[in-house]
């Protein structure tokens, strides 16, 4: 057995190339036992790849892999599931129409000691640590009756009760609530007192800064630099290690002027949660939803663009009112909506990049009628640039591309809709720091042509940053407004929380 000394995962000149391009080139690092390792990059700079390599996903082109003082060599995913190696992928793995208890112990069911299975025992196990994470789970709801939030919980219960030694978490949090992060990282910590080491991916630095001890930081594939302790270290630093340049100003200045009302909401409800929303919003103006996770927020977006039933309520366009049923009568009024599922609502994976961004604007690259290849090319690559998606070519299927790079290509596809009133929801979730001020620059430059822009965010630094005024929620409602100029987080959070305006924030 090894020594305490020696670095648990030690990787070697890993070289791997996808159609000619490096994904990774020869990287070596080697990851301390008994710590959170953060492993930091841009979308596409090969974090998930070397975790694929690692967990034996995926085969390298060249270079070894040490775990525990061992080279693994032939490793598959089972291989280093049983050497004590728990993952959870950054896409979903689950089986949509098993159960949550099902899912969580497929392949190692808990068997009685006759050999029958035993449910009772897995549905516990699956409580006991659901608890653990803050959550109450159904072990027997089936999974794709569950939230995005909830399906996260899931994968991080299986691969907890897998009882590993080294854990890999791929950006984990990136639909959980900040409740759940904290829980989260409370576990984490517990675990790592035992013992247990950890590589920790994430686009938060803010969540680097709370949970993570070292770091090394990829940038196109390359090993950039090892960082000791990321606690002490400045945060701009951080990011100018991970952009590959200084990063002045992450949320670029704005010059929209703001003008009429354009879109307005009254009295707001729909059959479940949303009550008595009311609000309006200026051409130019970039209006914020903020509050906890399931205040309403998501909901009041699904309600107003159709995707779920309004039970009572009037929308108006310029002063007119206009009935919303379905999806269809919304982008026909003129309003787009970037849902936070993106996975499920936004994209098909098998299909090229192309396809996907013009699917819903394809009356917008016809000439004479007829489908142009050529404005369709020029079209998505105008994009394709503006939001820095990294590709080899847009004619790739989506499923290659990294997980945050299929997010911009999610925008790119609304932007080309070209709606006049736009609703993002999470709009930078899972995307990397460089790449959130392109998305603040988008939401500028929309404002500036004129367009009303709603966006949704849990980041409250986000919300500030990017918002000319915030309506806070709070249970199914829009409880205060304030102007971005005043807000402070400290005051979101009070309203958020269920504050008065007669007592003190
Ligand atoms: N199966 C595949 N086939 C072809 N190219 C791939 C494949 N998997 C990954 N790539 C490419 O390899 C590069 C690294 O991708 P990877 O998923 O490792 O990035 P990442 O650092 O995890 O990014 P993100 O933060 O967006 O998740 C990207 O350019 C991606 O398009
Ligand atoms: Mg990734």
């Amino acid at each position: 057995m090894a020594g305490e000394g020696c670095p648990i995962v030690e990787f070697r000149h890993i070289s791997k190339m996808f159609s000619g391009v490096y994904a990774l080139e020869d990287v070596s690092f080697s990851v301390k036992r008994g710590t959170v390792h953060c492993l930091l990059g841009e979308n596409g700079a090969g974090k998930s790849t070397l975790i694929k390599i690692l967990t034996g996903v995926l085969k390298e082109d060249s270079g070894s892999v040490f775990f525990d003082g061992e080279e693994l060599k032939d490793r598959d995913i089972w291989i280093t599931r049983r050497k004590g190696i728990g993952t959870v992928f950054q896409e979903n793995s689950l089986v949509p129409h098993l159960s949550v208890s099902e899912n969580v112990f497929l392949t190692r069911e808990i068997r009685k000691r006759s050999g029958v299975l035993d449910f009772e025992k897995m549905k516990s196990e699956t409580l006991r640590w659901s608890k653990e994470l803050g959550v109450t789970l159904d072990p027997s709801a089936k999974v794709k009756d569950l939230s995005v939030a909830e399906q996260q919980i899931v994968e991080i219960v299986k691969m907890f009760s897998q009882n590993p030694k080294f854990v890999i978490l791929d950006e984990p949090t990136s639909s959980l609530s900040d409740k759940e992060i904290e829980n989260l990282f409370s576990i984490i910590n517990t675990m790592k007192e035992k013992g247990v080491t950890f590589i920790y991916i994430s686009h938060r630095m803010e969540e680097i800064k709370e949970i993570g001890d070292d770091a090394s930081i990829l940038r196109d594939g390359k090993y950039i630099t090892y960082i000791e302790d990321v606690k002490t270290m400045d945060m701009n630093e951080i990011i100018s290690y991970v952009v590959g340049r200084p990063l002045v100003q992450i949320y670029p200045e704005r010059h929209a002027k703001i003008g009429d009302v354009c879109f307005a909401v009254e009295g707001l409800a729909d059959n479940t949660f949303v009550k008595d929303v009311s609000f309006n919003v200026r051409r130019g103006e970039v209006l914020g939803f903020s509050g906890l996770v399931g205040s309403g927020r998501t909901e009041t977006a699904k309600a107003i663009f159709g995707v779920s039933k309004k039970k009572n309520g009037k929308i108006f366009k310029d002063g007119k009112e206009i009935k919303i049923k379905n999806p269809t009568d919304a982008i026909n009024h003129g309003l787009g909506f970037l849902t936070e599922n993106r996975k499920e609502e936004g994209l098909f994976l098998n299909k090229s990049v192309s396809w996907n961004t013009v699917a819903a604007s394809l009356d917008k690259i016809k000439t004479n009628g007829i489908l142009s290849k050529g404005k369709e090319r020029s079209e998505v690559n105008k994009y394709v640039e503006k939001l820095k998606i990294k590709l080899p070519s847009i004619d790739r299927a989506v499923k290659y591309l990294s997980g945050g790079n299929q997010q911009k290509v999610v925008f790119a596809k609304w932007l080309m809709r070209g709606s006049c009133i736009y609703i993002f929801d999470e709009p930078t979730r899972g995307i990397d720091v460089g790449a959130k001020t392109e998305v603040y620059k988008i939401i500028n430059s929309l404002a500036e042509e004129g367009n009303a822009v709603i966006v949704i965010s849990s980041e409250l630094p986000e919300i500030l940053g990017v918002s000319d005024r915030i309506a806070v929620f709070r249970e199914g409602r829009l409880v205060k407004f304030l102007d971005a100029k005043d807000a402070t987080q400290e005051k979101i959070m009070f309203y958020a929380m269920g504050g008065k305006d007669n007592e003190t924030a």
